[in-house]
């Protein structure tokens, strides 16, 4: 049995996202010791370079190094950003096929050397390929994690605060579901220090505040779509989703994030990795927290299951 080593992290993939999660996780001191693992070693040997020179600015000391599978066999943490990434216009789920082949072959190589931590997936679709780490590694179900809709959240949050003049870390608000053009905006439990989201969107528009949820939601919705037309990717809100739960894992939080886990039953479905809120610590997913749906949030989370299942179904036949 080898000894898992304190809070060392691999991070495979140091493209946009997975560099900017190793800069952020730097920059957040979560970590002892990080190793980046990518085909394009000469990149990843500069990434690591430029990290550890800047190590001396960083809360704490994190010892960054470039490495191979084999590094991961005492780390505590695996993150895989590798993988094809959405171009402008074309939906998560489209990049399936080609990243599904990805994964098969990275989780078989770090499998392979005695692996036994937690995975944490942000590659899309992000749902789908945690379900295919989950099946592909032979882990156990707490120990395969996704990113989820920890950014959709964020983004939800983000944007109810910048409305309602609060910090996103006042809105209670959760995005769950696919993390894609399926997630569904849980407005029925949304709350500002206890006052439903609902009265505050009713008070500031009184004449059609359905239309502003509704408007709210296909923001949060469709961020990632205008990032991308913007700049090409979107790497910084996911890094720092990741660092959180990162952080969550590592310093063993028991904290409530959305992530992709896998469902047994709540919310009435099961095999499925979908975003829903779960308590988070050392273990990796603790537990599904099923909270109240509406009867619409219900109706909408159940089409975002399915839409999932649709996908990935042909895969395990
Ligand atoms: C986004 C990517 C991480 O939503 O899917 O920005």
């Amino acid at each position: 049995m080898i000894e898992i080593k304190g809070n060392k992290v691999v991070l495979i993939g140091t493209g946009a996202v997975g560099a900017s999660y190793a800069f952020s996780m730097l920059n957040q001191g979560v970590c002892d010791e990080l190793v980046l693992i990518d085909l394009n070693e000469q990149k990843s040997m500069g990434d690591v370079m430029d990290l550890n020179h800047g190590v001396l600015y960083a809360p704490t000391t994190t010892k960054v190094s470039f490495g191979q599978y084999i590094d991961c066999a005492d780390a505590a943490l695996v993150v895989i950003c590798a993988g094809a990434n959405q171009k402008p216009g074309e939906t998560r789920l489209e990049l399936v096929k080609k990243n599904m082949a990805v994964f098969k072959s990275i989780v078989g190589q770090v499998m392979n050397s005695g692996f036994d931590g937690i995975f944490l997936i942000a590659t899309n679709p992000v749902d789908i390929l945690t379900y295919a780490t989950w099946k592909f590694s032979g882990l156990p179900k707490e120990r395969v994690i996704g990113s989820g809709t920890i950014l959709d959240t964020a983004r939800f949050r983000y944007l109810l605060g910048e409305q309602f003049g609060v910090a996103p870390t006042s809105v209670h608000a959760s995005i769950i579901g696919e993390h894609g053009d399926t997630e569904v905006a849980v407005w029925s439990s949304a709350n500002i220090s206890g006052i439903p989201l609902k009265d505050y969107v009713a008070r500031d528009h009184t004449e059609n505040p359905e239309d502003k949820m509704k408007e709210i939601a296909e923001q949060v919705r469709d961020a990632a779509y205008e990032i991308i037309e913007a700049k090409g990717s979107t790497y910084y809100g996911i890094a720092m989703g990741l660092t959180r739960i990162s952080r969550a894992i590592l310093q063993n939080q028991d904290v409530v994030l959305t992530v992709s886990a896998l469902l047994e039953g709540e919310f009435g479905h099961e095999d499925v990795y979908i975003g829903v809120p779960a308590v988070i610590n050392r273990q990796g997913i603790r537990e599904v927290v099923e909270i109240p749906l509406s009867e619409k949030e219900k109706e909408l989370f159940d089409i975002s299951v399915n839409t999932l299942k649709k996908v990935q179904e042909p895969f395990w036949k």
